[in-house]
């Protein structure tokens, strides 16, 4: 049996050893170990697929300092048995093998992608490094993608990272029938280079569950935001078979889940958009009701001035203007030229930066206007007679330069995203400060009885971490797409939008049925 005090050791172990090394060499090896209770966790996942009373054999080809051997003895305790670890690095390696030393584990200083199996495993369990394409030398790419097509006959791309071999190849280390668990980036799911790995998930093993972390599983540090936990069995698939995707909470006790027929996933597709997926599934979330956004804010579009020229002043028209702080309000400028995702207001609410500018809303007659700030009068009459009081907005107003009044929204996002290459189409801004927008964003006001929770500047933050966790898919499902790739979201679409997780942070209030009686 493994005592609680190996644990200790070997935290405090990971901690001094990492800090010998600097951030670009962890990220050239992958060196990124697994947290103790998420490592747990995916234990009790594996012990609940584990139905057999034997003990079990485990492999971790990337072994760092054990967070899984650890795991691995908590949980399966007298069933854990013999384990074997590869770890490349020395660094980690020889504190390793001399911290296991007294354990039936047999630690190996190699490359893992380079052994031949000499054994057959029950179980896989690891956490790979997760060394792109480009760090990996060209000779060796080239081997281990002939390894890939030796093995499975799979064609797998140059651009996959190591991850994606270490999860085929390790196979070979597997008895028939032995359960396999990957803690890997989402991205395999979404992009080209995946396309091999999820062929050999539905071709060549049975594909078991992928539970995918969201960013509020703050249990989490950052590194695992986009990371899913990936199960497969070593067995010939059947044609058609039910894998589980899950989503939230814990990987043994997911908030959400959900059944796809193996049959109707496609190599092809982009598998991160089935965790939205409400068609070919058998889903269970919130109570049964999937909360959307329009449950805790109400949406709406920026003002629509009528013409922006006019009504969005710098600071030199202003001058030249003097046109008094009371007829200015702070305004964002367009998306276009504001990239940041947050807006912090310094003193009197403006914003932060250096080209503050201003929307122009006044309620004064024009007579007032005369009599008492000529000046703005001035400004107002060269827009008369640029006729801007003809266009069509302007001229269902009394006065035409006076804008609807507008509170500002704690959250907004541009209404317009393209897709091609970025990550992410939409985004949310954090606003802490008192400008609005014109219509080319979206704010998103809280509903009552929200709002003082939203208040709580811990809070917000959440909210907005949530609102910018939602996948690129779910937001361009809810949307509408144009030409070129330019996708927009109207305020009730938005309102529509499925947001599950947010319940983790704002309780959705219960809707009074009124029972009428006869
Ligand atoms: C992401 S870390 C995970 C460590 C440990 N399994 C955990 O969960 O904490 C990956 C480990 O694999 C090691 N590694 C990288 N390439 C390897 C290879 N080709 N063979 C064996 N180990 C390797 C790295 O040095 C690193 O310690």
């Amino acid at each position: 049996m493994m005592s609680d005090d190996i644990e200790t050791r070997r935290c405090e172990l990971q901690q001094s050893l990492d800090a010998q090394k600097t951030q670009k060499q962890r990220n050239l090896m992958g060196q990124f170990a697994t947290p103790y209770p998420l490592a747990c966790d995916i234990m009790k996942r594996m012990r609940q697929l584990c139905a057999c009373g034997n003990t079990i054999s485990l492999l971790e080809p990337s072994v760092g300092l054990g967070a899984f051997l650890s795991a691995f003895h908590n949980v399966f305790g007298n069933k854990a048995g013999h384990a074997l670890g590869f770890e490349i690095d020395s660094h980690y390696y020889e504190p390793a093998k001399a911290l296991w030393q007294e354990q039936d584990i047999d630690l190996r200083n190699a490359d893992f992608l380079t052994v031949t199996p000499d054994n057959a495993y029950d179980m896989i369990v690891a956490n790979p490094p997760y060394v792109r394409h480009h760090h990996i030398d060209t000779d060796t790419k080239q081997s281990l993608r002939n390894d890939v097509k030796e093995y499975c006959g799979i064609n797998i791309s140059g651009l996959a990272g190591l991850y994606c071999h270490f999860m085929i190849l390790s196979t070979k280390w597997l008895r028939e029938g032995g359960l396999s668990c990957w803690l890997v980036p989402c991205e395999f799911m979404e992009v080209n280079y995946g396309k091999a790995v999820k062929e050999f998930l539905i071709h060549s093993v049975e594909l078991l569950s992928i539970h995918r972390f969201l960013a509020t599983d703050v249990q989490f540090a950052d590194a695992l935001v986009s990371s899913c936990v990936v199960i497969f069995r070593k067995v010939r698939p059947k044609t058609n078979y039910q894998i589980l995707f899950s989503e939230g909470g814990s990987v043994s006790a997911p908030e959400r889940q959900m059944l796809i027929d193996s049959q109707t996933l496609s190599v092809e597709e982009k598998w991160t958009s089935r965790f939205n997926d409400n068609t070919n599934s058998t889903e269970t979330d919130t109570g049964g009701t999937t909360a959307r956004l329009g449950d805790f804010f109400t949406v709406k579009r920026g003002i629509a001035t009528g013409d922006n020229h006019f009504f969005i002043l710098d600071s030199a028209t202003i001058e030249k203007y003097s046109i008094p702080r009371k007829f200015l309000v702070p305004v964002l400028p367009s998306p276009r030229y504001f990239k940041a995702n947050s807006v912090s207001g310094c003193n009197d609410g403006l914003l932060d930066t250096d080209s503050q500018l201003f929307l122009f809303n006044c309620d004064l007659d024009e007579s007032t206007l005369k009599a008492s700030y000529p000046t703005v009068w001035q400004y107002v009459r060269q827009g008369e007679e640029r006729e801007v009081n003809k266009r069509y907005i302007c001229s269902r107003r009394t006065p035409w330069y006076s804008c609807e009044k507008r509170e500002p929204a704690p959250f907004i996002m541009p209404y317009m995203g393209r897709g091609e290459s970025s990550k992410q189409i939409f985004r949310f801004i954090l606003n802490d400060s008192n400008a609005i927008t014109t219509n080319v964003y979206l704010l998103l006001y809280p509903k009552k009885s929200y709002a003082r929770y939203i208040a709580d500047k811990s809070t917000r933050s959440k909210v907005w971490n949530v609102l910018n966790s939602i996948s690129k898919t779910r937001l361009m499902n809810s949307g509408r797409v144009y030409g070129g790739g330019l996708y927009k979201l109207e305020p009730k679409e938005l309102m529509d939008l499925p947001v599950p997780e947010m319940t983790k942070i704002l309780k959705p209030q219960t809707k009074v049925v009124q029972l009428a009686l006869f």
